[in-house]
């Protein structure tokens, strides 16, 4: 295993002797009057493949241009591998930034491109022609080597752009939206490889990204901002199980909300009830309330259970009518209309193809899900 790589078990963020490789302390950066980032505290540590995951215009690329040096905060505190970065300028700092508009130079040959930065460093022809040939074959661009950005597609340029960022080898590389241009199936497979690439250098990646899928499956933890701010820091698994507010829940894939009020608050559970529901929400352990207090409950579309027969003994359970089912290959969609109106999704996995007993539009069926597998999140 190469330096800095994570295993899978590692988690140097819960360990309190760790020491970070990234430092943000206080970031804020204003435009005039505009708060683009607002008081960013955040540790990542060597190997890790941190995402930033928001909405347009969250701040995501701000604070990224921030950490390697094109923008400077109005307050706040950048360290990398225990070093200030205040004042230094981007190209003398151990990050190097992959562009969300990836900024090639439309004049030079992908080769040239590749070749700039190292060129640039006064680095020996030999060993710019083999790290040049290394990344040329890591982002499987060689055919390409000689082409012009203009005479590739879009997904393409996006690879020399990354293997750009890659070839100095920096000890952290900020990638802003490094899959954007790419279809589906390119960016599921470009994933992989980046995932590859960072085990096989040891990078540490930031990768900016408004797609949830795509930091749900490249990350080592998720830090979600919403205007300026980071809501929720946590693993993908973390994050979309236990969402700590209704943003993150919502944020996050589909998810069902109920709100409602406490009406009984025991030792070891809590009973809400939910007009929208239609009915009361058991939910163990865990958390408090007293009586009378808001709350939601979120509960995924995965871990909602439905059946055309009573639920026996679950407790959380009503009943509705089959509004809407999508066909999704290995899963179905089904959508529930409950007697008080509200909706809820629920996700199936298909196990056979056809089914004479399946659910159909209309049906009347009860929904339901197990007491652990709702999440109460701020309201
Ligand atoms: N130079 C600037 N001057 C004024 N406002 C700016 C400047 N740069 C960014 N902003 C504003 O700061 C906010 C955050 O911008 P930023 O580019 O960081 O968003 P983002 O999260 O990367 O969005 P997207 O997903 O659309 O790329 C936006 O409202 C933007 O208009
Ligand atoms: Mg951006």
């Amino acid at each position: 295993m190469s330096e800095g790589q994570l295993t899978t078990d590692a988690k140097p963020w819960a360990d309190p002797n760790a020491t970070p490789f990234l430092q943000i302390k206080n970031i804020t950066k204003k435009f005039g009057a505009f708060v683009a980032v607002e008081n960013v505290s955040l540790d990542i540590y060597k190997g890790e493949i941190f995402c930033l995951l928001g909405g347009s215009g969250c701040g995501k690329s701000t604070l990224l241009r921030m950490l390697a040096g094109f923008e400077t905060p109005t307050s706040g505190q950048i360290i990398v591998d225990g070093q200030d970065q205040a004042g230094i300028p981007p190209y003398a700092r151990p990050t190097n930034m992959m562009f969300q508009s990836y900024a090639l130079f439309p004049h030079m040959t992908v080769e040239k491109n590749i070749a700039y930065g190292l060129k640039r460093d006064g680095l020996p022809k030999n060993e710019i022609a083999t790290r040049v040939t290394e990344m040329l074959s890591l982002v499987q661009m060689d055919q390409f080597a000689a082409r012009k950005p203009h005479q590739l597609s879009g997904g393409q340029r996006q690879r020399v752009a990354l293997a750009r960022a890659l070839v100095k080898k920096p000890k952290l590389l900020m990638l802003d939206e490094p899959l954007g241009a790419l279809d589906k199936k390119l960016r599921e497979e470009t994933q992989f490889e980046l995932i590859k690439i960072q085990e096989s250098l040891g990078v540490t990646f930031v990768v900016v990204t408004h797609d949830q899928e795509e930091a749900m499956t490249l990350s080592s933890r998720i830090g979600v901002m919403t205007a300026g701010e980071i809501i929720q820091t946590g693993t993908p698994h973390e994050i979309y199980e236990y969402p700590q507010s209704r943003f993150v829940a919502d944020f996050i894939g589909s998810v069902n909300m109920f709100e409602g009020r406490v009406i009984e608050d025991g030792k070891d559970h809590v009973v809400i009830s939910s007009k929208e529901l239609g009915g009361d929400i058991y939910v163990p352990h865990g958390i408090s309330g007293v009586e009378g207090q808001k709350m939601a409950v979120a509960v995924r579309p995965e871990k909602v259970r439905i059946s055309r027969t009573d639920l026996g003994e679950m407790r959380n359970k009503v009943s509705g009518t089959i509004d809407e089912i999508a066909y999704m290959g290995n899963s179905s969609v089904f959508q529930v209309r409950l007697d008080s109106g509200k909706r809820v999704r629920v996700s199936q996995s298909n196990l056979t193809r056809d089914d004479d007993d399946a659910l159909r539009w209309d049906d009347k069926v009860w929904v339901g899900w197990a007491d652990d597998a709702g999440v109460v999140v701020a309201s």
